[in-house]
């Protein structure tokens, strides 16, 4: 460590979005032509730069769905057991899928009411029934069990039992879309020569992949999914069950990642887990991006402090403005090729485009996104207005976590693990409400609406060109004369709403 009198107590401001703007440039590029394709990680692709974040009031399977069909990825949250975050992970990975290698199956002694949990569990509309060597015996699914009311009745009197209309292995996507079309039929099972069965192909999926062009898909066509976890040997078997249920990246999820346990326990996943990107965070400066990159993480995700419902610099005095921080660990991140996600503090579309010409690939958004109707957040009504809790994974109620039972899985992100008695812990976030704004794809349309307006005045046809356009510092003066000023605003614009906190 430099000694006191090695280096300056005091450095130069730090800026954060509301301090700078684009400066506006030649420009050939139209924002419909404007290419907003990127990379969370090493190995991961995106339509779109934008990643849900990983907090119990915004990504549960359902917003991770709706973010991947639009393009973008989400991060399922930690504050819940390994197993139900690990379920998570699988209704994402099956929720659609070009063909399910691994499909739900049961056999032909489970009952009725068997078969419409695991349906509830999976939303889905039926399964293949097989015999302990996996034969295919049948197929049960909502038109089977429709008229029939005793919960107890055995699959194998209601299902419609083999010979199915089935595939070989490796059938191409179109010949499975005949065979579908053809037999009138939703479900078409892959079988061996043995008749065992081996996969899936659903008619959904095609409705899907066609409803989705752009969506955020693995090499097998299932929806991408990331997920956080923490540090640890909890945590290292958490993330062993998330790989196993086929989780695409992992974000060792931490208040401060530029720490000794986070470096080990990145450096400990990239290294056990293959075919997972490992994201490492959270951190703010050059040193820490670096060292996460030296660790062996796939990302860096940098925040201390700027999110909306964070009171870390005020309960504890550090952190770094956001647009500083981006660009300071850009400067490792790019010399490795490393993707940044820029993580807390966004509120206008035009803090993305920001964010970016900064150094990130990707933002990670909390408040944005816990007002759309796929965030798990409470609904609540007040004086007639429609709101949805959020709340900060380092706040007393996320901490506490009353709603599972009392038992934390968030407290040792804020390093309080140990702390077991509730008037102990000391909270680094709060809990509040924002506006509902309805369905996510509207939200995202006007985001990366936003950011293609700002490309076309950076001039910049790609994420990475946005990345070498300029900012400038503004003043208090400059602020306020970018916000509507000297006239009453009477209606809310799509993506800029008067304050109704
Ligand atoms: P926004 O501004 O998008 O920020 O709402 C979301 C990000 O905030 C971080 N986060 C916290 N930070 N205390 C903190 O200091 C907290 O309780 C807390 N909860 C979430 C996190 O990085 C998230 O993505």
């Amino acid at each position: 460590m430099d000694t006191r009198s090695d280096r300056p107590k005091i450095l130069p401001p730090g800026y954060t979005f509301d301090d700078v703007l684009l400066v506006p440039a030649a420009s050939k590029i139209i924002p419909s032509g404007a290419v907003t394709r990127t990379r969370v990680s090493r190995n991961v692709e995106l339509a779109i730069p934008l990643v849900s974040a990983a907090m119990d009031t915004v990504t549960e399977t359902r917003m991770a769905v709706a973010m991947a069909r639009l393009g973008g990825l989400g991060v399922l949250h930690r504050n819940l057991s390994a197993d139900d975050q690990a379920r998570q992970v699988e209704q994402v990975k099956r929720s659609e899928a070009g063909m399910v290698t691994d499909p739900v199956t049961c056999g032909p002694d489970a009952t009725l009411a068997d078969v419409q949990q695991l349906c509830a569990t999976y939303r889905i509309s039926g399964v293949p029934v097989i015999d302990e060597d996996r034969r295919l015996l049948g197929i049960i699914t909502n038109r089977d069990m429709r008229f029939e009311d005793d919960p107890s009745r055995p699959v194998r009197d209601l299902m419609t039992p083999s010979p199915l209309h089935t595939a070989p292995e490796g059938i191409s996507g179109d010949d499975a879309l005949t065979l579908l079309r053809r037999h009138k039929i939703e479900k078409l099972p892959i079988v061996d020569d043995a008749g065992r069965l081996t996969g899936l192909i659903t008619v959904k999926d095609f409705v899907k992949s066609d409803e989705f062009p752009d969506a955020s898909r693995d090499g097998q066509g299932r929806l991408l999914v990331a997920a956080a976890v923490g540090v640890g040997d909890d945590a290292i078997a958490r993330a062993r069950l998330l790989a196993d249920a086929g989780v695409d990246v992992l974000m060792v999820d931490t208040a401060h990642g530029h720490n000794e346990d986070v470096l080990q326990a990145v450096a400990l996943l990239s290294k056990q887990l293959d075919g997972v990107d490992i994201v490492g965070g959270n951190i703010a400066t050059r040193a820490g991006a670096q060292a996460l990159i030296d660790a062996g993480a796939d990302g860096v995700r940098v925040g201390v402090g700027p999110g909306s419902i964070c009171t870390t610099r005020v309960v504890a005095g550090t952190g770094v403005p956001q647009i500083t921080a981006i660009y300071d660990a850009s400067l490792a991140c790019a010399a490795a090729g490393v993707p940044l996600v820029g993580d807390g503090g966004i509120q206008y579309s035009g803090d993305i485009v920001k964010a970016i010409v900064a150094g990130a690939s990707t933002v990670m958004l909390g408040s944005l996104l816990a007002g759309a109707k796929e965030a798990p957040g409470e609904l609540v009504v007040i004086n007639g207005e429609p709101f949805k809790t959020y709340r900060g994974m380092g706040s007393l109620g996320a901490m506490r976590n009353r709603e599972r039972g009392g038992t934390s899985y968030s407290k040792d992100r804020y390093g309080q693990a140990d702390v077991l008695s509730e008037r102990e812990l000391v909270p680094q976030g709060i809990e509040g409400r924002t506006p509902f704004r309805g369905d996510l794809a509207q939200i995202v349309h006007q985001l990366v609406g936003g950011l293609r307006a700002g490309m076309g005045f950076a001039g910049a046809a790609t994420i990475n060109d946005l990345q070498d356009a300029q900012l400038m510092q503004i003043t208090s003066a400059g602020l306020k004369e970018s916000h509507p000023h000297d006239v009453a605003m009477i209606a809310d614009a799509p993506n800029y709403a008067r304050q109704a906190l």
